[in-house]
């Protein structure tokens, strides 16, 4: 027997009019990317018939080989952000440089940053990937420059990420809590399934890749030595772990039923920060878990407090349900 159809949800276009912040050039805006991340799921979905699988055979600025959905959905959100006409310039994990959309002064309120495609190395093994975006304030009256974008994560107008898993999901803040949307992949329209998403503030579960173990440093070990110890060590419970190597794929589990996540800075490379990038996956990840009730640290202080001094900077990153995070972070301390 059939099931009867769900209730009609809000739609996102909805959803936003219905925010006290009536910031239309915003609104405007993420409708764009949602439109455009709709797109991405869809050639996502047809995978190997749509040739969209393997490498591009190029490097990012990362030194990371790119694969061509890196490319495909890099050139799709430029193309977005340009014919929106609501961003002046935008930057991205896929471009050593930002691209400034028109010297005319005031087109374009907003700078967009993104991670196109996050989880690369799931694509061709066909597990969940995503897209991050965050967007700061343009500047009025001149043009953008790559010095405009340095702003930290409090000054974001609006973050999100799209996860393209089992169902796609587009969750969103504009400093007001978090909402969750899936998309219906018959008529590409987002409804609010996921109002008021909140962290919960217990947890027994744990995100980090544990092949690194052996090069974190001693606050991180001791974190997790003490959640491996389980039941009988200084926790007094057992933990559970899971690594889904697409952060926006292990921060939504975390917004949806709790969690700690780390990709901490390691001896391998003692000069660089972490791995992952601040501008456009810890920053916008963290504005989302700090407005779920969560908190979202580099170990030593909260990841939206890090000013900024280039694009590409790398962070150690540990975020999830507050408590955990309070203790990596007094961790932290008491080895300084
Ligand atoms: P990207 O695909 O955009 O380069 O990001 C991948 C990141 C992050 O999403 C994930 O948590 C981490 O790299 C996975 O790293 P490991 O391969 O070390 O597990
Ligand atoms: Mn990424
Ligand atoms: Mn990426």
């Amino acid at each position: 027997m059939d099931s009867p159809a769900p209730p009609p949800g809000q739609t996102l276009a909805g959803y936003l009019a219905s925010q006290d912040q009536a910031d239309a050039s915003l609104h405007a805006l993420i409708l764009a990317l949602a439109a455009t991340c709709a797109e991405i799921s869809a050639l996502v979905a047809r995978g190997a018939l749509g040739d969209v699988l393997g490498s591009a055979g190029a490097e990012n600025v990362q030194g990371e080989v790119q694969k061509k959905l890196d490319v495909i959905s890099n050139d799709m959100l430029v193309a977005c952000a340009e014919s929106s006409g609501q961003v002046a310039a935008v930057g991205s994990e896929e471009l050593e440089d930002i691209i400034v959309f028109d010297k005319a002064a005031d087109r374009g309120r907003h700078l967009l940053l993104f991670d196109p495609l996050d989880g690369s190395s799931n694509i061709d093994v066909n597990v969940s990937i995503g897209t991050i975006f965050s967007v700061l304030p343009a500047p009025t009256g001149r043009a953008a420059t790559a010095q405009d974008f340095l702003q930290g994560g409090r000054a974001q107008q609006a973050a999100g990420y799209a996860l393209y898993g089992p169902q796609t999901v587009l969750v969103l803040t504009l400093g007001q809590g978090v909402a969750g949307f899936t998309l219906d992949p018959r008529d590409g329209t987002w409804t609010l399934t996921h109002p008021g998403l909140r962290i919960p503030r217990d947890t027994r579960e744990f995100a980090i890749n544990m092949s690194n173990q052996r090069h974190w440093a001693a606050p991180v070990r001791r974190y997790i030595d003490e959640a491996l110890a389980g039941r009988t060590g200084a926790r007094g419970k057992d933990f559970n772990m899971r690594w889904v190597a697409a952060m926006v794929a292990d921060v939504h589990r975390i917004l949806n039923r709790g969690g700690v996540f780390l990709y901490p800075w390691d001896q391998r490379e003692p000069d660089r920060a972490g791995k992952l990038r601040l501008m456009y996956e810890a920053n916008p990840l963290g504005w989302l878990v700090e407005q779920a009730g969560g908190a979202a640290s580099d170990g030593r202080q909260p990841l939206l407090d890090i000013a900024p001094t280039s694009l590409h900077q790398r962070v150690s990153v540990v975020l999830g349900s507050a408590e955990e995070v309070e203790r990596v972070v007094a961790h932290h301390a008491e080895a300084a």
